[in-house]
């Protein structure tokens, strides 16, 4: 049998945006060959004929050219070593391929343009915010209308959809697919994804309306960490082509153009930061169907503004992924206080009854509450109001929940609706990418850490790969660059993280400097450079850095070199930068919020001392770094010359690093945690002195209570060091500290999601506005993946693997697994009183080693199982 038939990852895509497909499946048998065969109708494309060899995974395309908007089937046969084949097919499309297939004109809405509101990061420190009222400064979303005719009903109808703003489309009243939030966020100035919706059941003969709600989304609305608005324009405006098939072969392209009309609408506003506004009353009746009479309306611009940016959304989109219902309701003067139990992105559900026309409700969004229960707002800042208001258009009852935004929180305050539990829902929006990881122990507190990052992934993996849900929501490269390994484990990530990648190389600067967050809008690179301090920092040491590290993380655990091949000369542009002045002596974040930085001085003071004391170091530390994986990247790609030449340029880094940096005693010049955390990882200390610069790291550790000092962008390799250099029980004793900062403090303090500070919340003090919802300091879920179940990739893309589980850890039972590009790999051990047991299932044709206690056992496809004898066993219980 051969299942999970994918193309470019996904199952059945609806439309795929590139002429070399890639195809995997997974077949229950050690495949010995295959055979893919691809067709359009009964037009045979491709057949490879029988093929020799065990390869399943990400086989590329080598046909007769695919065309763009047509339909195909691919088939796949696979043999056993025994001779026998299965077969299975499967279906995908194409989106539009070529340039020359966007033709339509943008349409843009007669409007009043957006309040353009520059706001620095001083205004945003000392709150130095808008004063005029929030419907004077944000407008109406704008509603669009196409009537067009069919002479008969079509046996095909596909919409390519796109906005500078975010829309939704209906076709006679039908909504286009399930998503949310498009196009996504992109650097639109470069590149504007289109969306693909199979629209054929909802058009028809005769009269068809398609409509379009249009709000600022990205485009035009306040986002960033300063929260202004219309950072790239201040007006919005959309695209599309309906392509229709008749039964007889013939085609018809509707596109938008000067025959679109448009009003505003119920939206009195929307905005991704601020909130939505939403007056029932305002709905125009009917507007989405044929027969509604809109000659108030007015025509739009039509313009054949450049296209050339236009391309093919790839991957997932956003769409409502689940709903939490509320745990608790809690009345109070000020509103009703409900709680979630989870902190999350997405927006809250109502269902009001009898309900008065003009009614309002107001919904807020936290995600934590004071101590006593009371309303906390934990984000602060310019246009960060977190807040809906429904206006009711009375009845008996209505349902409602926003389109066009999304909150971080875990408690809504609401206000104007009298309400009981089951009348109150938080949807969970999030890029609806595959679960792939699971992982359990005999401790709870453990297990709710996994869940954390889980949701901290959630809640951050939306559109783009973002700090926190609720303040910044910016495409942080040093926030993904830490997190990526962990984000492969715990869901399909790789079409998500290759599209965000082809932004981040559009954001990069001719002179190769790959930016601190993408997308970029032309308001951060303005503003950036007439900042001083923090806000002038453009290119820094471990954010840049994402654009090897990601792609390498890609291979090693998907196998896929596309998506090395897309990105090596970006790389190569970095690392030429990174040798550049600009880049060495310029401002870094260096090891960012490590613990002892912050207690020097106030919090806005405090921030710098890490930036100050680490950023040199990191910017060193780094480059060698990135020449490895870029001289690895190379060798992999066969770009012999460039993997030898980036392997001389950090050997010599390397040299000038120790000489400059490591003292003879094997002591860095900064005495913190993380630099000895980095020089270790990043092998710069020369190997004579490396169990002298361990044993100091140890002392430091020692130093601050057996607590971590870590900042981003050496947590991720702290517990990794210290195993390796022989001090398993620190790393243990790390991993399941209780006191702060630690993982488990937070678990112990109530997070339901990855806290952005150690300390958001300190017993006996009051809250701190930070984000609870930022999964950096989650990385640490790739080494309870890693190290405590032991699943590591061998081999890219799990080809071979290494199973080596921490049976010392202190837990009594572990449960995880991997579902690879292979195939589940899935680890269980316990313990019990007459030693251990470990369980190991790997997926046809993966085989590898099994590591317990410094024996090496060959492992085969198929479920094993070792028992380990007791005399090996050390008995470390959690938390000592
Ligand atoms: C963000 C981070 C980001 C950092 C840069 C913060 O405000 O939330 O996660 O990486 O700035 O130092």
């Amino acid at each position: 049998m051969i299942r999970d038939l994918r193309v470019e990852y996904l199952r059945a895509p609806g439309a795929i945006g590139t002429r070399v497909p890639r195809f995997s499946w997974l077949p229950d048998h050690e495949q010995t060959a295959y055979r893919l065969r691809v067709a359009r109708g009964d037009d045979e494309l491709w057949d490879t004929g029988r093929v020799t060899g065990s390869n399943t995974v990400l086989i590329e395309y080598a046909g007769a050219p695919l065309e763009s908007d047509a339909d195909y089937t691919w088939t796949v046969w696979s043999w056993d070593a025994a001779g026998a084949a299965s077969s299975a097919s499967h279906a995908f499309s194409t989106a539009l391929l070529e340039a020359g297939d966007y033709r339509a004109d943008w349409v843009t809405p007669v409007q009043r343009p957006t309040a353009v509101e520059e706001w620095t990061l001083l205004d945003w420190i000392t709150g130095n915010g808008p004063k005029t009222p929030i419907d004077e400064r944000l407008r109406p979303v704008q509603l669009l209308r196409q009537e067009f005719s069919l002479r008969e009903a079509p046996v095909r109808a596909r919409l390519y959809a796109t906005a500078r703003g975010v829309y939704t489309a209906w076709a006679n009243g039908t909504r286009a697919g399930d998503e949310h939030l498009s196009p996504g966020f992109d650097a639109y100035a470069h590149r504007t994804c289109v969306q693909s919706f199979d629209v054929t059941t909802a058009v028809t003969a005769g009269v068809n309306v398609l409509g379009l709600a249009l709000a600022d989304g990205w485009w035009a609305g306040r986002i960033g960490i300063t929260g202004s608005s219309a950072q790239w324009g201040d007006a919005t405006s959309a695209w599309w082509q309906l392509h229709v098939a008749f039964a007889d072969g013939r085609t018809q392209v509707i596109t938008s153009g000067a025959g679109v009309r448009s009003s505003t609408g119920p939206w009195r506003h929307a905005d991704l930061f601020v909130g939505e506004h939403y007056d029932a009353r305002a709905e125009p009746e009917g507007w989405r169907l044929p027969g509604y009479d809109d000659t108030e309306w007015k025509p739009v611009a039509a313009t054949d503004a450049d296209l050339s940016m236009l391309v093919p959304f790839t991957g997932a989109p956003v769409r409502r992924v689940d709903t939490l219902h509320a745990v608790s309701l809690d009345s109070r003067k000020d509103g009703v206080i409900v709680d979630f139990g989870q902190v999350i992105a997405g927006r809250v559900r109502l269902r009001l009854r009898d309900t008065a026309p003009g009614q309002t409700v107001t919904i807020e969004h936290t995600e934590l509450l004071a101590p006593d229960g009371s309303w906390f707002q934990n984000i602060t800042g310019i246009n960060k109001e977190q807040t809906d208001v429904y206006v009711a258009a009375g009845g008996e009852w209505e349902e409602w929940e926003p389109e066009f935004t999304f909150h971080g929180f875990r408690y809504a305050r609401i206000t104007g609706a009298q309400l009981g539990l089951d009348d109150i829902v938080a949807v969970v929006l999030a890029s609806d990418l595959e679960p792939t990881g699971a992982f359990t122990t005999s401790d709870a507190r453990v297990n709710r850490l996994h869940e954390n990052a889980v949701w901290s992934q959630r809640g951050n993996f939306l559109s783009i790969p973002t700090d926190c849900p609720q303040r910044e929501r910016a495409g942080w490269t040093g926030d993904i660059q830490v997190f990526a390994p962990a984000a492969t484990n715990n869901a399909q990530v790789a079409p998500f993280l290759a599209r965000w990648l082809a932004n981040l190389r559009a954001d990069q600067t001719p002179a190769g400097g790959i930016p601190i967050f993408s997308p970029r809008s032309p308001y951060d690179v303005r503003s950036a450079a007439q900042a001083t301090g923090i806000g002038a920092v453009q290119f820094a040491a471990g954010w840049g850095d994402a654009i090897a590290s990601v792609p390498w993380t890609l291979w090693q655990r998907y196998g896929d070199r596309r998506v090395l091949e897309e990105n090596i000369d970006a790389i190569c542009g970095w690392v030429a930068y990174q040798s550049t002045d600009a880049y060495l002596d310029g401002h870094h974040f260096g090891d960012w919020l490590a613990p002892s930085t912050l207690e020097q001085g106030p919090h806005h003071e405090a921030i710098g001392v890490a930036p100050a004391l680490t950023g040199r170091l990191c910017a060193e530390m780094f480059r060698v770094r990135t020449l490895d994986v870029a001289s690895r990247i190379a060798a992999v790609l066969g770009r012999d010359a460039s993997a030898a030449e980036f392997a001389q340029a950090a050997a010599s880094a390397r040299h000038a690093f120790a000489d400059a940096h490591i003292d003879p005693e094997g002591r860095l010049d900064v005495s913190l945690q993380g630099m000895y955390v980095l020089a270790l990882a990043f092998d710069l200390v020369p190997e004579q002195l490396r169990q002298r610069t361990a044993d100091h790291l140890v002392g430091l550790v020692h130093e601050r209570g057996d607590r971590l000092d870590t900042g981003f962008l050496s947590v991720p390799y702290l517990l990794d060091v210290l195993w390796d250099t022989g001090h398993a029980d620190l790393a243990r004793r790390l991993l399941w500290q209780s006191e702060m900062p630690s993982w488990l403090y937070q678990v112990d303090h109530g997070a339901t999601t990855i806290w952005e500070a150690w300390d958001a919340v300190v017993d006996g003090r009051a809250p701190r506005a930070v984000s609870l919802n930022h999964y950096a300091f989650g990385c640490v879920d790739d080494v309870l993946f890693r190290r405590i179940a032991g699943i590591r990739s061998a081999e890219p893309g799990y080809a071979t693997v290494e199973i080596a589980p921490d049976l010392d850890c202190g837990l009594a039972h572990v449960d995880a697994h991997v579902d690879t590009v292979r195939g589940r790999v899935a680890v269980s051990w316990k313990k019990g009183e007459h030693g251990a047991t470990v369980t190991v299932t790997l997926p046809p044709g993966v085989r590898g080693s099994l590591r317990v206690d410094g024996s090496v056992r060959p492992l085969s496809a198929g479920t094993s199982r070792y028992d380990v004898a007791p005399d090996i066993q050390r008995e470390k219980a959690v938390g000592s």
